[in-house]
C-alpha cells in the first residue's frame, strides 16, 4: 500500500487547499483493480453477468489495463473492448491481461472524442481517472452515453476533482 505524499508537490493551489490534508491521509493502492477503484460497479457487473450471456463492457482510457483484466474476470462469458489513445500503454495493457490469464479483452488505440462503434452498442461503459484529464470532458461524456445501450445499458464513471 503506497501513501499519497503532498509535500513534494509545489502548486500554490494545493498549497492553499485545507481539503489535501484529507488526501495525504488517504490509502491509495499502488496497483488499480476493479476492487479498490470500481468497487460501486461491481454489484450491477455481476448481475448483468449473470443475466447478460454476451455482456459487453467499453473501457475507455483504459491506461495499463490492471482495471480492465480485473473487471473482465467478473464476465468470463463476456467481451471488453478496451481503447486508449495511447498505443504504447495498451501493449502493455496486453501484455498484462496475458499474464494473469485473461483473454475475453480487445485492446484498441481510439480517442473517447471519436469512438469508431454504432450507438447504442455496449451494455456497460466504464471510465476512471481520464474524463479529469480532458479539456472537453462533457463532449466526450457525450460519446459514452452515444455507445451506450439506452435499455439497462451503464455508465460508470469515476473521477478525481482535480480543482481540489
Ligand atoms: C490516469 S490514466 C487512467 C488509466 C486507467 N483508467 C486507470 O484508472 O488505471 C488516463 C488514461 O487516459 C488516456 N487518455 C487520455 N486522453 C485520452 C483520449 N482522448 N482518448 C482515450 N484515452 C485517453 C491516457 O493515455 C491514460 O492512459
Amino acid at each position: 500500500m503506497n501513501y499519497v505524499s503532498i509535500n513534494g508537490i509545489q502548486s500554490p493551489l494545493y498549497r492553499r487547499t485545507p481539503r489535501v490534508q484529507n488526501i495525504a491521509e488517504t490509502a491509495v493502492p499502488s496497483v488499480g483493480t476493479a476492487e479498490n477503484c470500481s468497487t460501486y460497479l461491481l454489484p450491477t457487473l455481476a448481475s448483468k453477468a449473470s443475466s447478460t450471456p454476451n455482456l459487453t463492457l467499453l473501457d475507455v482510457g483504459a491506461g495499463s489495463g490492471t482495471i480492465t483484466a480485473s473487471l473482465a474476470k467478473y464476465m468470463p462469458a463476456g467481451h471488453i473492448t478496451a481503447i486508449d489513445i495511447s498505443p504504447e500503454i495498451l501493449l502493455s495493457a496486453a501484455s498484462h491481461a496475458s499474464s494473469v490469464g485473461v483473454a475475453n479483452i480487445t485492446f484498441q488505440t481510439e480517442s473517447v472524442y471519436s469512438l469508431p462503434f454504432p450507438d447504442s452498442t455496449f451494455d456497460i461503459v466504464h471510465a476512471h481517472q481520464i474524463l479529469c484529464h480532458l479539456d472537453s470532458p462533457v463532449e466526450a461524456l457525450t460519446e459514452l452515453l452515444r455507445v451506450t445501450k439506452p435499455d439497462g445499458g451503464v455508465v460508470a464513471v469515476r473521477e478525481t476533482d482535480m480543482l481540489l
